[in-house]
């Protein structure tokens, strides 16, 4: 019997990796380190009624605590196994806040709490590695020009980091390559839901543009028949470049190329989990465009602020976290590494019928069915 840790179960990727996980592994004991939800204990978490079996079975140990705290350090008996039996970590939990109003919540989960994390894992006897997930965004800034290296060096600076989350995901990995302990750093670019199922337990990055426009789209075919035409005629102007590169990657292939470096990969270096054929900003939105049934909007890395009306800024604040991201050229990733573990053409594509079928199925098993969605949408009625 072996035994791991993994954090951040209850994410959307985490869920996708732990169920692989699991299937794959059938003779290991999984650690999962669990926050508790309002007054709700970490084991009656809803995301853990999918792994039901497996808690049953005493293959699934749930155990509470937030990374900040660390509150396992505190039981010395769950200490004390975990010393002496875990042999890796997967540390997938992370704040993935993007505003710099979170920036000090951001720091002491992405920093603060890789720290903690780190000194249990110094503890453990057994251990061979400890398997973190950066992104690959973080050296962003510089349209492209900026080369992203699959190590941990100081090539990378916070200076070209846009937002406090891509900041404290530098200083992570930093923090774990410096650690002292064997390492390996996954640098996802931006993770889409399952290649086969389209399940997708996220509403941030593309999904959070997709239900913006999304939702303002409803809310104009609420209004009466001349707001539409009205719109049709002139289009509401999204701030965006429409050349700017994008890379997607699917959930299910950052989950198989991880599982790939566990089996076959080298320590102490990084991965960017990037795929070798990106999009552009105008295929995902032209996809979620078609995909919504709406030719409303139109790209315009020019539109000022100031001469924005107002669904404009609406639009504009609802997605405003997102507007590096929707105007700047990807950074220039190597993928040395990463290419030993999958070849190019094991990545899945993201061409515009795939990303069709990704978002109507975010559409429907995500936003038709969120109940906090629907009372939105009766609010503007
Ligand atoms: N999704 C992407 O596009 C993407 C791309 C690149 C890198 N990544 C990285 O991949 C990892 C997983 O991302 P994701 O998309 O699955 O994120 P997610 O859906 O936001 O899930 C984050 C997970 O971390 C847990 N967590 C957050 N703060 C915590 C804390 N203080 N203590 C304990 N657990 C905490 C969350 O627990 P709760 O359920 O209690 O909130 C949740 O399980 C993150 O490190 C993220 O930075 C993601």
């Amino acid at each position: 019997m072996e035994y791991v840790l993994i954090t951040g179960i209850t994410g959307f990727m985490g869920q996708q990796f732990i169920k692989e996980y699991m299937e794959k592994y059938k003779n290991t004991t999984v650690f999962a380190i669990i926050r508790n939800k309002g007054n709700r204990p970490a084991i009656e978490r809803a995301e853990l009624q999918r792994f039901k079996n497996y808690i049953e079975e005493g293959r699934l140990v749930i155990l509470g605590g937030s990374l900040e705290e660390c509150s396992v350090l505190d039981d010395s008996d769950k200490l004390k196994l975990l010393v002496e039996k875990v042999s890796e970590i997967w540390h997938l939990a992370g704040a993935t806040d993007f505003e710099e109003t979170k920036r000090e919540n951001t720091f002491r989960c992405n920093v603060n709490g890789i720290s903690n994390i780190l000194a249990l894992a110094k503890q453990f006897k057994k251990l061979h590695a400890f398997y973190h997930y950066s992104t690959s965004y973080i050296s962003h800034k510089g349209n492209g020009l900026v080369r992203v290296p699959e190590d941990c060096l100081d090539s990378c600076s916070p200076a070209n980091t846009n937002n406090p989350y891509e900041e404290s995901k530098l200083l992570g990995e930093r923090l774990v390559a410096g650690s002292g302990l064997p390492y390996v750093v996954f640098r996802p670019s931006i993770v889409m839901g399952h290649s086969q199922t389209g399940e997708a337990e996220s509403d941030k990055m593309v999904y959070g543009a997709l239900k913006c426009y999304f939702w303002i789209k409803q809310f104009i075919m609420k209004q009466e028949g001349k707001a539409q035409d009205k719109y049709a005629a002139n289009r509401l102007r999204i701030c965006a470049n429409p050349l700017a590169t994008k890379n997607l990657i699917s959930v299910d292939d950052v989950v198989e190329a991880s599982l790939r470096a566990r089996e076959k990969g080298d320590l102490n270096l990084a991965y960017n989990l990037v795929n070798p054929e990106p999009t552009t900003v105008t295929e995902v939105c032209d996809a979620i465009f078609r995909t919504i049934g709406t030719d409303f909007f139109v790209l315009d890395p020019g539109v000022e602020k100031e001469n924005m009306n107002k669904l404009e800024s609406l639009i504009y604040r609802a997605t405003s976290l997102y507007k590096p991201y929707m105007l700047q050229d990807d950074p220039a990733w190597d993928m040395s590494n990463t290419l030993k573990l999958m070849k190019k053409n094991e990545f899945h594509k993201f061409d515009f019928e795939v990303q069709c079928k990704l978002y109507k199925s975010y559409i429907q098993n995500r936003l038709l069915t969120n109940s906090s969605f629907t009372k939105k949408m009766q609010f503007v009625k």
